[in-house]
C-alpha cells in the first residue's frame, strides 16, 4: 500500500517506518525541512514530501494514489507565541488531514491518540486528542484509532534520562506521592498493531487501548529501571504544588524536562485493558523487563 505519513520522524514514526517497509508498504511521508535527518536509515526507501502541517495548500497536489493515512503527528508542550498549541497540532492537523484524506478518495485513515483521551481531562494534551478523535469518527472515513500508554523501547530517552538523573543528583525526584499508576506498551507491540491494523478490517471503526502486561506505581517503574542498570533509586517525593509551580516557571523552556500539563497526565493515571487489541491483532504482549532491556 502507498501511505501517507504524517509524524514520521518522531520517536514512533521512526520505530514504524522499517515495519512497514518490512510488510512491503510504501511510505510517503510529510517531513519538515531539517527533520529528514531524523530518519536518514530509511530516506531512500521512502518517498518525501517536504514541508509542515501548515503548508498544506502547498503540497497537497504532490498526494497521488494514496491508500491509506496514518497521523502520528503530536507535541508534549506547547509554545503558545510561536502557534505551537495541543488545539492547532492535535485537533486541527486532524481535522485538515480527515479532510484531506475525504477530498483525495482515500477511505483508511490511521489516528494517533492518547491513552487518557477525554473531554473532562485536567490535560490540554488529551482534551485535544479526544477532539481530535471526534472530528474523525464523525466522517465517513474506515478509521481506527490508537491510545496507548506510555510507549517504551528503543529509540526512546525516558529510561537514560532517569539514568542519567540518577547518577548527577544524589536524590530522584517524585511528583507527589508517587503511587499513581502506570502501564507501559511497548513501541513493538504499537507498531505492530499499525502494520498489522491496515490490511485488518475487523479494526476499522474501533477505538484500541494500549497498555503493556505490567500495571504498577509511578515509584514501582522507576526501582525496575535502576534495578535494570544495577542501581538503587534513593527517591525524594515533592509536593504537587511545588512541582507545578517549577513547571509553570520553566516550562517554556525546552530544555526544562517537565510541564504542569505533564503533572496533570502523570496525576490523572494511565492504565487500561487492552485485550481487544491483543486478541484483535494477535499479538503477543511484550513484558516491561524486556523493553526497559531495548531502551538501554
Ligand atoms: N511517546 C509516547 O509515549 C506516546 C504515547 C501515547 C501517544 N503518543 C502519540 O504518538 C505520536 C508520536 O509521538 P512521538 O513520541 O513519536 O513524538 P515525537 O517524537 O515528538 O514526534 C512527533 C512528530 O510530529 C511531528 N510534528 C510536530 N509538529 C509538526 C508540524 N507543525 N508539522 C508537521 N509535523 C509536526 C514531528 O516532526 P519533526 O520531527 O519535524 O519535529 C514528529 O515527526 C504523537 O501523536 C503522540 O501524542 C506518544
Amino acid at each position: 500500500m502507498r501511505l501517507f505519513v504524517t509524524g514520521a520522524s518522531g520517536y514512533f514514526g521512526s520505530n514504524l517506518l522499517p515495519r512497514l517497509l518490512e510488510a512491503g508498504h510504501k511510505p510517503v511521508c510529510l517531513i519538515r525541512k531539517g527533520s529528514e535527518k531524523k530518519i536518514k536509515k530509511y530516506l531512500k526507501d521512502i518517498e518525501i514530501i517536504s514541508g509542515g502541517i501548515s503548508d498544506l495548500p502547498s503540497w497537497k497536489d504532490q498526494l497521488k494514489d494514496i491508500d491509506a493515512f496514518i497521523n502520528l503527528i503530536g507535541i508534549i508542550r506547547e509554545f503558545p507565541s510561536r502557534g505551537i498549541t495541543f488545539e492547532r497540532l492535535h485537533f486541527k492537523t486532524t481535522k485538515s488531514l480527515a479532510d484531506l484524506a475525504s477530498e483525495k478518495g482515500v477511505n483508511r485513515f490511521l489516528q494517533m491518540s492518547a491513552l487518557g483521551a477525554s473531554p473532562d481531562s485536567r490535560s490540554g494534551y488529551h482534551r485535544t486528542k479526544y477532539k481530535a478523535e471526534q472530528y474523525l469518527k464523525d466522517t465517513d472515513l474506515d478509521w481506527t484509532i490508537f491510545r496507548p500508554a506510555f510507549i517504551i523501547g528503543k529509540g526512546n530517552d525516558f529510561v537514560e534520562t532517569v539514568l542519567n538523573l540518577m547518577d548527577s543528583a544524589p536524590l530522584f525526584p517524585v511528583i507527589g506521592n508517587g503511587e499513581y499508576r502506570m502501564q507501559p506498551t511497548d513501541v513493538d507491540n504499537v507498531t505492530e498493531g499499525f502494520v498489522k491494523s491496515l490490511t485488518e478490517d475487523v479494526t476499522i471503526g474501533k477505538i484500541y487501548e494500549i497498555g503493556g502486561p505490567d500495571r504498577f506505581s509511578y515509584n514501582r517503574m522507576v526501582d525496575l529501571i535502576a534495578e535494570a542498570r544495577g542501581k538503587k533509586a534513593r527517591k525524594i517525593h515533592l509536593p504537587v504544588f511545588m512541582m507545578k509551580g517549577i513547571a509553570g516557571a520553566f516550562e517554556y523552556f525546552k530544555s526544562f524536562p517537565l510541564t504542569r500539563d505533564q503533572i496533570n497526565m502523570l496525576l490523572e493515571e494511565n492504565y487500561t485493558d487492552s485485550r481487544e487489541f491483543f486478541e484483535d491483532l494477535n499479538i503477543t504482549p511484550i513484558i516491561f523487563d524486556e523493553s526497559i532491556k531495548k531502551a538501554l
